[in-house]
């Protein structure tokens, strides 16, 4: 496993940028997995930046998110379609056909179940993942695969913890409104990336962190299932860093 430590929110956004842009410079179509949430927000804009200032090219680049709430429109204000068109796709020359986030429109069950297996089939068929990008959950998830997921699951629909659904509250008005359920790449899939990058700020997230890199490989933090790839890199800011026992190691 890699894992960086960085000094500064820019400093993680870079070295995260140039992972991804490395990889965007190996494949004439390169295969990006990319995650919501706020930790990648920097990265993003460091991504938007280097389009613009640098000339990276992403009109050749296909895209794969990690998730979607189920009940959630594209156009509705916390569908993670719009955040990825506000925060990312609207501001460099991706192809918008190329660009896919799981359909949170469907509210059949054997539906999401169909429109689950063609996801995988779309990403298998494109040849995988190159570089997945993942943040994590206070509790270890990665994607919406909650502690308990299976380590070899696929893309398919889960119920969101009371925790998650917290965590999450503070981007709706109530909790209420957030939603139950998630149609969300599995683990086994996040595995079948050829290459991972996981993002994680502040103190909230130090025990996840230290349950993902030094804790057993366990389905209790999901994220400890990339204990089993090759090319996983853990890049954290100092406050999530601090619970780990090897923290001075990873600074050599
Ligand atoms: C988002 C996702 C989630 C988030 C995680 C951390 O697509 O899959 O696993 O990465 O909940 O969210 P933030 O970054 O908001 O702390």
């Amino acid at each position: 496993m890699f894992v960086i430590v960085a000094r500064s929110e820019q400093e993680m956004a870079e070295r995260a940028a140039d992972l991804v842009e490395a990889e965007m410079q190996r494949h004439v179509s390169p295969v990006l997995g990319l995650a919501t949430g706020s930790t990648p927000i920097p990265l993003y804009e460091e991504l938007i930046r280097r389009h613009r200032e640098q000339g990276l090219d992403f009109s050749t680049c296909i895209t794969f998110n990690l998730d979607e709430y189920v009940g959630s429109a594209p156009d509705h204000a916390e569908s993670y379609r719009r955040f990825m068109n506000e925060q990312l796709f609207d501001h460099i020359n991706i192809n918008p056909k190329n660009s896919h986030v799981p359909d949170g429109t469907i509210a059949d069950l054997e539906a999401i179940e169909r429109f689950c297996e063609e996801y995988e089939k779309r990403i298998a068929d494109i040849g995988g993942i190159d570089l997945q990008v993942l943040g994590i959950g206070a509790n270890g998830h990665i994607g919406f695969n909650e502690p308990g997921s299976s380590l070899g699951s696929l893309t398919r629909i889960k119920t969101l913890t009371a925790k998650t659904r917290e965590d999450n509250a503070r981007f709706f008005s109530s909790l209420d409104e957030v939603p139950r359920y998630a149609i969300t790449m599995g683990i086994g899939t996040i595995l079948n990336a050829r290459k991972v990058v996981l993002l994680a700020t502040g103190k909230g997230k130090c025990a996840a962190v230290a349950a993902a890199l030094e804790g057993p490989v366990s389905s209790a933090c999901p994220a400890s299932a990339l204990q089993l790839h090759r090319y996983a890199t853990f890049v954290l800011d100092e406050d999530a860093a601090s619970q780990l026992t090897l923290e001075g190691y990873h600074r050599t």
